[in-house]
C-alpha cells in the first residue's frame, strides 16, 4: 500500500553508500538485548495460534508506526523543509522499535494464523540471516538517531538513505512484495 512506496526512490539512491557501515552488531547481541513484549524468550520460539495472531497484530502496528516515522522524514526531505523536531521524534521512534523486530516472528505467527501477513517463509528457513537483517536495522537506527539528536539538517538525507537501506535489505528477502 501507499505507506511503503516512499522508501523505493530513496532506497534506489542509497544502496551505493552501504559499504562503510556493515561491521558492527553481531546479530545475537542486538536481538537478545531487546525487550519483546508478546514474544517468547527466544525470537523463534513456537507459539500457539492465539499468541501467533497476537504477535502478528503487534508487529503490524509496530511496522506501521515505523513506516509513518520514515514517511514524516521523507515528506520533509521532499518538500525541501526538514523540520528537525519531526526528524528527532521519528528517529527516536524508529530506534525504539527496531530492537523489537527480532522478537516479532515466532514460529507459528505466519500466514497460517495471520492471513494478511506479508511475512515470507524465508524468515523461518533462514533465521540467522533474518536476525542479521534485524540487527542491521538496530545499528542503522542508532546511527540515525544520533545524527538526528545532534541536529544537523544537512546530514538527514544521507542518513535516511542508509537507514532505508536497512529496511529494504530485509524486505527484499523476507517480505512479500506489495502488488
Ligand atoms: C529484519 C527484517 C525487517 C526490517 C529490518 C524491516 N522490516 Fe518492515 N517488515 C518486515 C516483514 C517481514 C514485514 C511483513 C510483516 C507481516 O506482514 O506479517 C514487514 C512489514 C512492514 C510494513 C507493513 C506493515 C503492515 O502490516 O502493513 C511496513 C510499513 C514496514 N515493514 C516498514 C519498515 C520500515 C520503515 C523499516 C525500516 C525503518 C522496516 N520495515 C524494517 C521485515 C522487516
Amino acid at each position: 500500500m501507499r505507506k511503503t512506496f516512499l522508501l523505493v526512490p530513496l532506497l534506489a539512491l542509497g544502496l551505493a553508500a552501504c559499504g562503510q557501515s556493515d561491521k558492527t552488531a553481531a546479530p545475537a547481541d542486538a536481538a537478545s538485548s531487546a525487550a519483546a513484549p508478546v514474544a517468547a524468550p527466544t525470537p523463534f520460539a513456537t507459539v500457539s495460534a492465539e499468541d501467533g495472531a497476537k504477535v502478528a497484530h503487534e508487529r503490524h502496528d509496530g511496522f506501521e508506526a515505523m513506516g509513518k516515522a520514515m514517511k514524516a522524514v521523507g515528506d520533509g526531505l521532499k518538500s525541501g523543509h526538514v523540520d528537525m523536531a519531526v526528524v528527532k521524534a521519528s528517529a527516536a521512534k524508529i530506534k525504539e522499535t527496531a530492537p523489537k523486530i527480532a522478537g516479532w516472528f515466532p514460529v507459528g505467527s505466519g500466514v497460517a494464523v495471520a492471513p494478511k501477513s506479508a511475512a515470507l517463509p524465508a524468515i523461518w528457513e533462514k533465521p540467522g540471516e533474518f536476525q542479521q537483517a534485524a540487527a542491521k536495522l538496530v545499528d542503522q537506527a542508532g546511527k540515525f538517531d544520533a545524527m538526528a539528536q545532534a541536529g544537523d539538517p544537512a546530514a538527514v538525507g544521507a542518513a535516511m538513505k542508509e537507514l532505508g537501506g536497512a529496511c529494504k535489505g530485509c524486505h527484499d528477502q523476507f517480505k512479500k512484495k506489495d502488488d
